[in-house]
């Protein structure tokens, strides 16, 4: 057999398999047994090198155009196959063009946040100025400058978390006060939004983390009842026209008198509820006139000026306002909950 029919042979074979393949893997088979290392057209190179020496320029060619069109052919079924593979893929995926598209998630500000925004814009547009102290503080501006002694009993009140014996997790916004104090002169009117710490059991109605607004305003002629029609003012504006308060006297070392501000409950109307503990009238907020000895530790003469006080719970707020009984909702990451707002 000559070296043209030996190619010939391997080209009738080539199409022979070639008609019977049919998947891309079979191909790449077939590459492999016609042009791989030891494949066919491979396997005829020692023929050429027995060959007659004036014939081996024109069977070199032979050889050449046989592994050119084998490529040729090869690469051709691959791709018509590949091609019918995907159409047949295709063919199975249907597009439904009124499916109702997938609704974006978007974040929104948490409901906290927002109450937050609402009392701070309130206040501002009454003239105070918004501070911010720090969430990890020193026993100093926590305690002992808002005349809490070291053992002063009212400390058990606080549910401190401590970090060292003199450093800890601020437990009220009041901590600012005295910063305040001494970084500016008098008249001070500022609030002190952020966020406080308790080491108490988690509950329907308290919980380890909490957002309180302080407000301190320190002026010559600084009245009780200039605190007190503040607070209505303020309460006025958050809730409209129909909200009652009213005012017990109540012990905070840091004011002289003090007292505790409750409003009317808005989830019960004040029939008594869960929220309310049944007594119709929710605490809000603590208030009173600032002590002497904290304005002596903002450096501040007691004997020339006069100040109010006071502090309030935003999650307590947003209850009322929305109406929720459990304040663990709010730190929780249930979406139903938090979308409503
Ligand atoms: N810091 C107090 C608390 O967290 C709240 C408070 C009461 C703040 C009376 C005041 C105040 O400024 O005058 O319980």
């Amino acid at each position: 057999m000559t070296l043209a029919d030996t190619i010939d042979a391997i080209k009738a074979e080539a199409e022979n398999d070639l008609n019977q393949s049919s998947s891309a893997k079979e191909i790449e088979a077939l590459k492999v047994k016609y042009l791989g290392k030891k494949g066919r057209v491979q396997g005829l190179m020692p023929l050429l090198k027995d060959s007659p020496s004036e014939q081996r320029a024109s069977f070199g060619k032979l050889i050449n155009d046989l592994k050119t069109a084998l490529e040729e052919q090869l690469d051709f079924a691959s791709n018509r196959l590949e091609r019918e593979e995907l159409n047949k893929r295709l063919a199975c995926e249907t597009l439904d063009v009124t499916l109702p598209g997938r609704r974006r998630f978007h974040g929104r500000e948490h409901v906290i946040l927002k109450m937050l925004d609402e009392a701070i814009e309130i206040l501002s547009g009454m003239g105070f100025s918004v501070q911010y102290g720090p969430d990890i503080e020193s026993d100093f501006y926590n305690f002992e400058a808002l005349n809490f002694s070291k053992d002063h009993p009212a400390r058990d009140m606080h549910d401190t978390f401590y970090i060292r014996p003199d450093l800890l997790l601020r437990t009220h916004t009041s901590n600012t006060q005295v910063r305040v104090m001494e970084s500016c002169n008098p008249p001070i009117r500022m609030i002190a939004p952020g966020k406080c710490y308790r080491n108490e059991d988690v509950s329907a109605r308290s919980h380890v983390l909490f957002h309180q607004i302080e407000g301190l305003y320190i002026d010559k002629d600084v009245t009780f009842s200039d605190l007190l029609a503040t607070l209505e003012e303020f309460f006025t504006k958050l809730f409209g026209k129909n909200v009652e308060m009213r005012f017990r006297p109540s012990y905070f070392p840091f004011v002289e008198p003090g007292m505790e501000v409750d409003i009317n409950c808005i989830v019960c109307s004040g029939k008594g509820c869960g929220v309310c503990k049944h007594t119709g009238w929710l605490e809000v907020a603590g208030a009173g006139m600032v002590h002497p000895n904290v304005m002596k530790s903002g450096g501040i003469d007691p004997e020339e000026y006069l100040g109010y006080a006071w502090g309030f719970g935003i999650e307590r707020l947003a209850m009322l306002r929305y109406g929720i009984t459990d304040i663990r909702y709010f730190l929780e990451d249930n979406l139903r909950f938090l979308q409503q707002f």
